[in-house]
């Protein structure tokens, strides 16, 4: 067996392929985007942007220096926003950068771990064993790793309450750290015959996934689980689920467990997530691509090279000792049969938003194909009413890749809303113009624009793909990418999470960072080269309806270093300092009180230190940091109770023995954040 070599962050979010070569820069796009460029860097500012309604640019230097992006503030120290009151809205105290290897919270403000990976919450409660000797089917009854997205679901919800006492707590585990997952770390195929010992491999894939946990606070104000509740529950990288929308029973997801192409098993790589209006969850499949191995010599179908599948998996779990399929399935190298007759579908049944419902213990999780197939970060619902589409907005986090939307064919009412409300309508995906205007551009074969630029593009190399057409709708979305590359999407610097803002009807989207943008790359809402800091966008549907077709966007803030200035039509109207430095913007919530939460997933060295949260006003774009997390790890997944009195935040990757000091093991955790004298967090 040839030791294949792997980045060990190859499922690291932050080591992304750049798998998109197809470069839509549209000729007249280059052109007014260097027009701007060139304007920010003369500084006349004002008068280049004063067409450009809402579009903040931020002051560059030299193109070369790291520190490129950030122009010195000689003003002083304020982070407020023009118009803005300080602390109009934001009522904490700012916390300093931290490097410390604990929490840190503002001033009357306390934060206490709770369910870090291990902790039993099921079927005979196993007890965590910090050694590392839990088994797989422990592993199977207990909190997974690497949390990531969660929500908070009052658990009576369903019935129109809102209790912020007791609820389903349900979070996604992004992926794992082996070394701390077993006992002595995990076995090298490389040494072992060219296998891995089938109960780690079953370990593995039970630390990733989904945990809905029932959780009640009691009189002294106490989170705990509630033991033996039939609510709580683990899915994970091995549980059956239905394939839905478009895509269930397409020939190309055909496999030898679902000949039909109706069934799968497992979700893998849970980044963030969506609940939906009718109170079910969605998790996102990020970074599974890396979970497959095809060793293949005459290449791969498109639908595995666009997304960088290569010819070895992370964590070779198709190399299980036992050479069971619920294992050996991750080796998608087509066999001499038919796809019927091994698993070379079996990438094409990842890549989806995945429908649970955690009020129903019972049901298959649901893999809603029509919402595309490409890393999605998570998902985003627009507010609705009834006898409205469903909207739902979804990045895919990768670099030079796009921002969808998703609108529904059939109206939502609440008494009946489901989640067949998502597998019928239209996908489209987000052109963003030079002059702060925007397009969501079909991406359905029946749109004659789309078909026409699908027609157009037969023939054509698109990227890397010799492109020969779609066969069918089912087709497009299974290639959704490529899909949208036809369209002449915006590439952007990693779209990472969304919000909607429950006030302004704005969408916001985290552009995470993009080191590989170069300035020939530029556009408009990306307009940094080697965006080391990334920044956030927004945006208004037209005639703020969120099934417009149309949306004037501008730039929210632009992270980065003391000094960083966020400019509209030549004025600052955010300038970082110490009390809101940050970069590489990922998590992003709106609370149920109008405010942004924005964490972090970049570089924790100085003058950032380690990763951490902060809260803006929306209006006046005033930030103040109110979190900091411990050593190595990233701060992602924020949820709260409807009384805003309780805060829940993820805790992932921790790198030292967090959070607790006498176990050799660092433990992702989620921590639950609360005032001390009982009131709403933020205010
Ligand atoms: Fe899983 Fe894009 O972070
Ligand atoms: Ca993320
Ligand atoms: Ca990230």
């Amino acid at each position: 067996m040839a030791k294949h070599d792997v980045d060990p962050n190859y499922l690291d979010p932050n080591y992304e392929p750049v798998v998109n070569h197809a470069g839509n820069r549209p000729f007249q796009q280059v052109l007014s985007s260097r027009m701007q460029r060139r304007a920010v860097l003369k500084g006349s500012v004002g008068a280049a942007l004063a067409s450009l309604v809402g579009v903040g640019l931020v002051g560059c230097g030299s193109s070369d220096d790291e520190t490129a992006t950030v122009t010195p503030d000689s003003s002083g120290d304020t982070g407020t926003g023009a118009g803005g009151s300080p602390d109009a809205s934001l009522g904490f105290k700012a916390v300093p950068v931290s490097s410390a290897n604990q929490v840190v919270v503002p001033e009357g403000y306390s934060a206490e771990p709770f369910l870090p990976w291990g902790t039993p919450i099921t079927g005979s409660y196993p007890e965590y064993k910090p050694d590392g000797t839990n088994t797989g089917a422990e592993q199977e009854q207990q909190v997974g790793m690497h949390h990531d997205g969660l929500h908070f679901f009052p658990i009576d919800v369903k019935a129109g309450g809102a209790s912020s006492s007791e609820g389903l707590l349900v979070m996604n585990h992004e992926y794992i750290n082996q070394d701390a997952l077993h006992a002595n770390g995990p076995t090298d195929a490389n040494n072992n015959n060219g296998v891995r010992p089938a109960d780690e491999v079953r370990k593995e894939i039970a630390a990733h996934g989904v945990s809905v946990v029932h959780i009640k606070r009691d009189n002294n104000g106490t989170w705990d689980i509630v033991f033996g509740s039939p609510f709580n529950r683990r899915v994970t990288g091995g549980t059956e689920m239905e394939i839905r929308g478009p895509l269930r029973g397409y020939s190309k997801l055909a496999t030898k467990f679902s000949p039909q192409g109706q069934r799968t098993r497992g979700t893998l790589n849970n980044c963030s997530m969506g609940p939906t209006p009718w109170g079910t969850y969605l998790a996102a499949e990020e970074n599974w691509h890396g979970y497959f191995a095809n060793k293949s010599d005459s290449g791969q179908p498109r639908e595995q090279l666009r997304h960088g599948v290569s010819n070895a998996s992370r964590y070779d779990w198709e190399l299980a000792d036992n050479g069971e399929e619920v294992y050996s399935r991750f080796d998608v190298t087509p066999g001499v049969g038919t796809a019927t007759e091994d698993y070379r579908n079996e990438a094409n049944t990842f890549g989806y938003m995945v429908e649970i419902d955690p009020f129903n213990p019972d049901s298959a999780p649901q893999k809603r194909t029509a919402l595309g197939r490409f890393g999605h970060e998570g998902v985003i619902f627009a507010p609705v009413k009834d006898g409205e589409p469903v909207v739902c907005y979804s990045g895919d986090d990768s670099r030079f890749e796009y921002i969808y939307k998703f609108v529904s064919s059939q109206p939502y009412y609440a008494a009946t809303a489901g989640g067949y409300l998502l597998d019928e309508g239209t996908l489209y995906v987000a052109r963003f113009n030079e002059d702060g205007s925007g397009d969501w551009l079909s991406l359905d074969l029946q749109d004659s624009e789309f078909s026409a630029k699908v027609a157009a593009a037969i023939g054509t190399t698109v990227g890397d793909i010799a492109f020969d057409g779609f066969e069918s709708q089912a087709d497009v979305l299974l290639n959704t990418r490529l899909a949208a590359d036809i369209a002449g999407a915006t590439p952007m610097d990693r779209p990472e999470w969304g919000a909607v803002d429950p006030n302004s009807g704005e969408v916001y989207f985290t552009l995470t960072n993009n080191s590989k943008r170069t300035e020939e790359q530029l556009n408009a809402a990306n307009p940094v080269a080697n965006n080391i800091n990334g920044h956030i966008i927004r945006w208004t549907e037209a005639g703020n309806n969120h099934t417009a077709t149309s949306f004037n966007w501008d730039i929210f803030v632009f992270a980065g270093e003391q000094g960083m200035e966020t400019l509209v039509d030549g004025e600052a109207v955010v300038t970082l300092n110490d009390d809101n430095i940050f970069n590489s913007p990922d998590g992003l919530w709106f609370d149920y009180n109008g405010l942004l939460w924005i964490q972090t997933d970049g570089r924790d060295e100085a003058p950032y230190q380690n990763n951490m949260m902060l809260a803006a006003n929306p209006e006046t774009r005033e930030i103040k940091r109110f979190f900091v997390g411990p050593t190595g790890c990233e701060v992602t997944g924020v949820t709260g109770t409807p009384d805003m009195a309780t805060m829940f935040v993820n805790i992932q990757h921790p790198e030292a023995n967090w959070p607790d000091a006498s176990d050799p093991r660092p433990r992702d955790a989620t921590v639950i954040i609360t005032r001390n004298d009982d009131g709403v967090i933020g205010a």
